[in-house]
């Protein structure tokens, strides 16, 4: 995986308001620096996994449909259900619509002359219109939140499955609309031919912006028409896939540079029924089964979400797959236990379910990894990918709070996955906090085991954040490693990003033993977050980074690969706060000491910084920095806490720096005698 390296300017620290301190010959003219920092180059070093930080992706708070998956479409097959939510009905997003005084009745049907078996309800249209070319009727969508967000000079895809009776078939006039139902760009005429369920499809450039749009659906003459799968896609993915990602979510994410993505949650991945979509009692809140996410989009069932609306499975493992490698992130798919989670905390002990689950977490393994000799293998290059996924790493269950019902389904699962598939490591989880009884036990039970990993989540208040920099200091180095793919601070000012950053400190020099760790959630879109703090923000056309984001995105990108010995003298604490927090890693490719320095107090940190065992250190260090108001806030219309990039001269063995109140700082010190790594 790639480490990106951030673009320095040549702006002096000096001007942004951060004070340097005069190398070596004028210090004795301040006065003495309050706190030293002792960097031992030649000491025992930790070696830090690609895997350090990375991202937790949850279908929460619309972050797949109407968020990062780009259909335009909203309820595209009219599949919502007052089971996903109360105020939903097959109709929902959708109005009855007619031109030229056509006149017509909408139906949803969910009966035999449906689609697929998956794909259960459609919309039919019964016409009374005279054919005329201005006379037509059909319906409008309205997209998500406020309406579709449509570009001038952009292309769109739009496609539809159809039948009708009419011998001579029946015309379709599709044209996308801004907020007052004007065109915003060409009407795609299509005719629909027979009564067997076909896909026929349209393209058009929007020669105006909006983003308030909609999308309006008309069929001309009389007779029968049947409609499902109305879809609606801008050419311009990410990466230019099909069926694929919102370009500014998508980027933001892979700017994040992820070691891993873990998907697709959290509490919708074990909550709910885990029958099966096609078994005869089927409950249609179920868990995430993610064979129902694969194939073609028209025959995926669409599931309740825990969180309280309808996912399509349009954005499905094949999809969170393909994302994973474009963005060079280790895929981590979880798989539900049979214990729910989240509130619901029921064990389900009926054998042959468990054994259909872990079956089809092994046709997980050889879907993403089998040759296409395989059955699951065959499916994923029928998907468009022969080659194998590469998947080493998987979690079964999230937060179960029944430790003994969990470890009794996790043992299960782990042996059969060993026996089948032996370099899979199966993560384990301890519950939904950070301590506390079950916890302890799933701990317990986890080194009973000999569990590989086990998933820590906590989610705190910053003080606790930064009271608790040294929690992996004692935990035992032969146990099972730690992955911490769910945390975050509670709020999303620039106070809670600092009390993260000085925890991250602590998980960086804990390396060894933790080995993947994610804030979350990821995303959320502003209208409809089931959960605050988040990560990235978005509407229906623009996202924003939180303060939180910016300080992911600066540890990800300066991880380096190996923790230097480091240590502060005088650690006074003034209620519970260091004076500052650090962690200094190397950087094998470029030779580059990483000193990364939080100050969250409200004084500036004078430091003199001591770099011990480096023959030679170069006198000028880049240096990015984050820092402002502790309550400042990333909004959508302005965002003060941003990464600044500096130059430090003066750099050498012995230097002092000067660390502004509320900053995260990154720099990185060249020491031309430590060689830069050749072999990539
Ligand atoms: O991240 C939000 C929720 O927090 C997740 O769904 C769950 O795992 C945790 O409780």
């Amino acid at each position: 995986m790639s480490r990106l390296q951030p673009a320095f300017g040549l702006i002096t620290a000096a001007l942004l308001g951060a004070t340097l301190a005069p190398a070596a010959a004028g210090a004795s003219e301040s006065p003495a620096p309050e706190h030293s920092l002792r960097i031992n180059t030649s000491g025992e070093t930790t070696s830090i996994p690609e895997t350090m930080h990375g991202v937790f992706y949850e279908d929460i708070n619309d972050a797949a449909d109407g968020g990062l998956y780009a259909e335009k479409v909203r309820n595209r097959s009219f599949e919502y259900d007052e089971v996903d939510n109360p105020s939903y009905t097959p109709m929902t997003a959708w109005e009855p619509t007619s031109t030229g005084g056509a006149s017509g009745t909408t139906e949803v049907l969910d009966d035999s002359e449906r689609l697929n078996e998956n794909n259960r309800r459609y919309l039919r249209l019964e016409l009374n219109g005279d054919g005329r070319r201005d006379s037509a009727y059909g319906v409008t969508n309205a997209g998500y939140h406020s309406g579709m967000a449509l570009k001038r000079g952009e292309k769109y895809d739009f496609s539809i499955w159809a039948r009708s009776d009419q011998p001579g078939g029946t015309p379709l006039s599709v044209t996308a609309t801004d907020g007052s139902g004007s065109p915003v760009g060409r009407t795609m005429r299509l005719q629909v031919r027979g009564d067997e369920w076909t896909e026929y499809t349209g393209t058009f450039v929007a020669h105006s912006d909006t983003d308030t749009g909609g999308l309006r659906v008309l069929a001309h003459g009389s007779g029968t028409v049947r409609m499902d799968m109305v879809s609606l896609f801008p050419r311009e993915t990410f990466k230019g896939e099909p069926n694929g990602l919102r370009k500014d979510l998508a980027s933001k994410i892979e700017a994040l540079d992820p070691g891993f993505l873990r998907f697709p949650g959290g509490c919708l991945v074990n909550t709910g029924s885990h029958e099966s979509y096609q078994a005869p009692d089927w409950e249609r809140r179920r868990s995430y089964q993610w064979k129902d996410t694969v194939g073609p989009v028209e025959q995926r069932p669409t599931n309740a979400n825990f969180w309280g609306y309808n996912q399509s499975y349009g954005l499905g493992f094949y999809e969170y797959f393909r994302f994973a490698e474009n963005i060079g992130a280790m895929p981590l798919p979880v798989v539900p236990a049979l214990v729910t989670g989240c509130g619901e905390d029921k064990a389900t002990h009926d054998p042959q379910l468990l054994q259909r689950h872990i079956q089809d977490t092994l046709d997980l393994i050889q879907f993403a990894n089998g040759s296409v000799d395989t059955e699951w293998g065959a499916k994923r290059a029928a998907m468009g990918h022969p080659e194998p996924f590469g998947l080493t790493h998987l979690a079964v269950g999230n937060e179960e709070n029944l430790p003994e019902d969990f470890y009794e389904h996790f043992e299960k699962f782990r042996d059969a996955i060993e026996q089948r598939y032996p370099g899979i490591t199966v993560v384990a989880n301890s519950g939904p906090d950070d301590s506390g009884a079950t916890f302890d036990r799933a701990w317990e039970l986890a080194r009973e085991q000999n569990a590989e990993m086990v998933d820590e989540h906590y989610y705190n208040n910053p003080q606790w954040f930064l009271e608790n920099t040294e929690r992996y200091d004692s935990y035992d180095r032969s146990g099972p490693k730690v992955s911490l793919t769910e945390f975050a601070s509670e709020g999303n000012r620039f106070e809670n990003a600092l009390a993260e950053a000085a925890y991250m400190t602590g998980l960086e020099r804990n390396a060894d033993v933790v080995r993947m760790s994610s804030y979350a959630p990821l995303l959320a879109h502003e209208d409809s977050p089931q959960w605050t703090p988040d990560m990235i923000w978005f509407d229906n056309d623009e996202s924003w980074g939180s303060t939180s984001y910016e300080a992911q995105k600066l540890f990800a990108n300066n991880v380096g690969d190996e923790v230097v010995p480091s240590e502060l003298a005088r650690s006074d604490e003034k209620n519970g706060v260091k004076p500052v927090y650090q962690v200094v890693t190397r950087d094998d490719r470029t030779g580059e000491l990483i000193v990364k320095v939080v100050n969250a107090r409200d004084d500036a940190a004078r430091v003199r910084l001591n770099i011990e065992g480096a023959d030679e250190v170069a006198p000028a260090a880049e240096l990015t920095t984050l820092h402002g108001d502790p309550d400042a806030v990333n909004t959508k219309g302005s965002q003060p806490i941003r990464p600044e990039h500096s130059t430090v001269q003066g750099v050498s063995q012995q230097f002092e720096h000067t660390f502004p109140a509320h900053s995260i700082s990154f720099m990185r010190i060249k020491t031309p005698g430590d060689r830069p790594r050749t072999d990539s």
